[in-house]
């Protein structure tokens, strides 16, 4: 393989120009083209002295990337990452993986069939202090997780809505946009859910979509979640603002994670692992925090650097379109739950058909 990989992206918009600065840090991996039959994208590729082409089909017919990052707007995810599928060229999808599990699951097959590698932008996990969070859950230093509660509260401007219409139409709410990566964390961290029973309320702006939402989540090793989620609530206490990942956001000293355990608690993303003194299980005793020290690194730009040893074939897809499928349906079931008031249940995955193995690595 050469060394240096070539990218093309797809759809320029907001995220997509975050993929773009995070391969312009990287020394061997390169933007090759944009496609986006945008105006301003025109503009980008041109000042960058690159082609931009208007579709998947015209990128396919001039070039051969080595990759392809898909960071257009959700509902048109599976078509698009099935053409990159059909070309046999890796392709890194943004979240969520689809607008629905049902077609996320044949673009999963497909990459699987083809042996292409699919990867799901869920770059949270790529953050240092999230790996840092899961080696102390997973290693068992709170005890066994009993509880989680998770939130995600903000406040979107109304032009964040205007200049991007499709974020007003339905699927495109907060549960789909904004807690889809909550999940996948909350997955990555305390393991696999198998029910949820949820409530939302319409959006108070009048768009397609709810702007609250709750959640009950079960998870399989019999631990109780509760995950709330608002992009109309002024609050210091969501991912965004609390973890430092991405300077646009003002800080707050805040966490949005708690996860309770039999013999300590831990509160994310300030790393802070509680237990009682003499490590005993005892309310009358006191309690008090261990800060805990992690690495800090742009958690896009690890992403960036995976996704080229994937195309490599050094390493497997650390969030493959199988673990982006689970993730979807676990929301899709939220959303189910909102609307029907009713407990959903989420099938158990069946097998390892399309596991990180098996996801294109040589
Ligand atoms: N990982 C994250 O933290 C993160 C953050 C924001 C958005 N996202 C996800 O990224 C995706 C894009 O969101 P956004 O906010 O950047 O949207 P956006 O509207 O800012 O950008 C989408 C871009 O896609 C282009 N586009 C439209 N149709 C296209 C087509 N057929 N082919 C190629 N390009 C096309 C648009 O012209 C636009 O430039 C969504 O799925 C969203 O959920 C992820």
């Amino acid at each position: 393989m050469k060394q240096t990989i070539q990218i093309a992206i797809a759809g320029a918009g907001l995220v997509g120009k975050r993929h773009v600065a995070a391969i312009d840090q990287l020394k061997d991996v390169e933007l090759c083209a944009v496609v986006d039959p945008g105006e301003d994208a025109q503009h980008f590729a041109s000042e960058r002295g690159l082609p931009c082409y208007g579709s998947l089909t015209e990128l396919f017919a001039n070039h051969t990337p080595d990759g392809v990052v898909l960071a257009t707007p959700t509902p048109l995810h599976v078509n698009q990452a099935l053409e990159c599928v059909e070309q046999g060229c890796p392709v890194l999808v943004e979240k969520p993986l689809g607008t629905s599990a049902k077609e996320a699951a044949k673009l999963v097959e497909a990459a699987e069939k083809r042996n292409v590698p699919l990867l799901v932008g869920h770059h949270r996990r790529h953050n240092p202090l999230i790996r840092k969070a899961h080696e102390v859950v997973s290693g068992g230093e709170i005890g066994d997780v009993r509880a989680v509660h998770v939130n995600c509260w903000f406040y979107k401007p109304d032009d964040y809505f205007d200049t991007a219409p499709w974020r007003k139409k339905l699927g495109a709410g907060p549960i789909s946009v904004n807690l889809v990566h909550d999940v996948d964390l909350i997955r990555y961290l305390c393991g696999e859910v198998v029910s949820v029973q949820g409530q939302a309320t319409p959006s108070a702006r009048g768009f397609e979509n709810e702007d609250v939402a709750a959640a009950l989540l079960r998870f399989e090793n019999g631990a109780i979640g509760t995950i709330t989620v608002s992009d109309s609530v002024v609050s210091p206490w969501s991912w965004e603002l609390t973890s430092r990942e991405y300077p646009i956001y003002p800080p707050t000293p805040e966490s949005c994670y708690m996860i309770g355990g039999s013999r300590g608690s831990l509160s994310v993303p300030d790393l802070r692992l509680w237990s009682h003194h003499g490590g005993v299980q005892d309310w009358w005793t006191p309690i008090s925090a261990t800060s805990l020290t992690r690495g800090s690194s742009d958690p896009l730009v690890n992403q960036m650097t995976h996704f080229a040893r994937v195309v490599r074939g050094e390493e497997a897809p650390i969030v493959s379109g199988f673990e982006g499928l689970q993730t979807l349906q676990v929301i899709e079931a939220i959303q189910q739950a909102c609307s029907s008031g009713e407990s959903v249940a989420i099938p158990k995955a069946k097998n390892n058909e399309f596991s990180e193995e098996k996801q294109g690595v040589a």
